[in-house]
């Protein structure tokens, strides 16, 4: 039997010893769901959110029930987590919408709708994490990207250019917060079987995967293996940057 995973522990002894405290965003499904499931099974203690609950939740895990674009119900997540836990080491921003449609057919509501989600909810998240990870001048921050960006891909320009905002905003938070030895960096996945892509044409999906160089649909364990190496206390010298999978510069 494969020995179990290593406990996240920040060190050996008194307070350090206790678990690493993580906030996951968009927890009720997709990836989300599955880094519930990885970080809980390696020790650490998280807390997640979406607007609705989370079926069958595992030990070490409590469940908010907000919309990431929420600024009081973020910071009170936020701030709630602090002083149940006693500190916040790690926020995965996670929680993400897209929506297919050429620029003609695009309402606004639409691209407000992807803007409030994916830009203002995580810049929310990444604001109040990162007053948190400051008092112990310590933290990990991870946000979602995707190849969409650099493919320019056709369908998609206010889900791309969201993703964009994600980049930049993640350049220039950890040149802020490098000196309290927080970082910040981004996951550009490929396509992954999620809800996310349910209605995206089978043959885009396809075109899409024969212009990575590994030709493949993303897995979970791509995605994690990314979270693993930004979130690892020796990656601390490791900040403002967008890793995509799949072999997309
Ligand atoms: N799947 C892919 O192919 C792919 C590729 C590249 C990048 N990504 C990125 O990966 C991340 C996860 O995507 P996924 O594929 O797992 O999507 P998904 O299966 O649709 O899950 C999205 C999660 O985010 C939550 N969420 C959405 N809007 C929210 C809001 N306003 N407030 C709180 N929670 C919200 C959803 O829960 P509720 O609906 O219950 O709120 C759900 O738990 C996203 O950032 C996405 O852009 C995915």
């Amino acid at each position: 039997m494969a020995d179990p995973p290593p406990r996240a522990t920040t060190g050996t002894t008194g307070p350090e010893a206790m678990p690493e405290v993580m906030i996951i965003t968009g927890t009720s499904k997709g990836i989300g769901r599955h880094l519930v499931d990885h970080y809980t099974a390696r020790g650490y203690q998280v807390a997640g959110c979406s607007r609705s609950p989370i079926d069958a939740p595992p030990d070490g895990y409590v469940h908010y029930t907000l919309d990431v674009a929420d600024e009081k119900a973020v910071t009170d997540m936020v701030w709630d987590v602090y002083k149940r836990f006693g500190r916040l080491d790690i926020l995965i921003n996670n929680a993400g919408i897209a929506s297919m449609n050429h620029c003609l057919l695009t309402p606004l509501s639409t691209v407000r709708d992807i803007f409030s989600t994916n830009v203002f909810g995580s810049f929310l998240f990444a604001r109040e994490a990162a007053k948190a990870m400051v008092k112990r001048r310590y933290g990990r921050i991870v946000n979602f990207a995707t190849v969409a960006t650099p493919l320019r891909l056709e369908g998609e320009a206010a889900y791309a250019a969201s993703k964009a905002a994600v980049e930049s905003y993640t350049r220039i938070l950890a040149r802020e917060l490098g000196g309290f030895n927080i970082t910040v960096n981004a996951v550009g996945p490929t396509p992954v079987q999620t809800d996310l892509i349910r209605s995206v044409p089978k043959r885009k999906i396809q075109a899409l995967i024969e212009a990575q160089a590994i030709r493949r649909m993303g897995e979970y364990r791509d995605i994690t293996n990314v979270i693993d190496f930004f979130i690892a206390r020796d990656s601390d010298f490791v900040t403002a940057q967008t890793i995509y999978l799949g072999g997309i510069a």
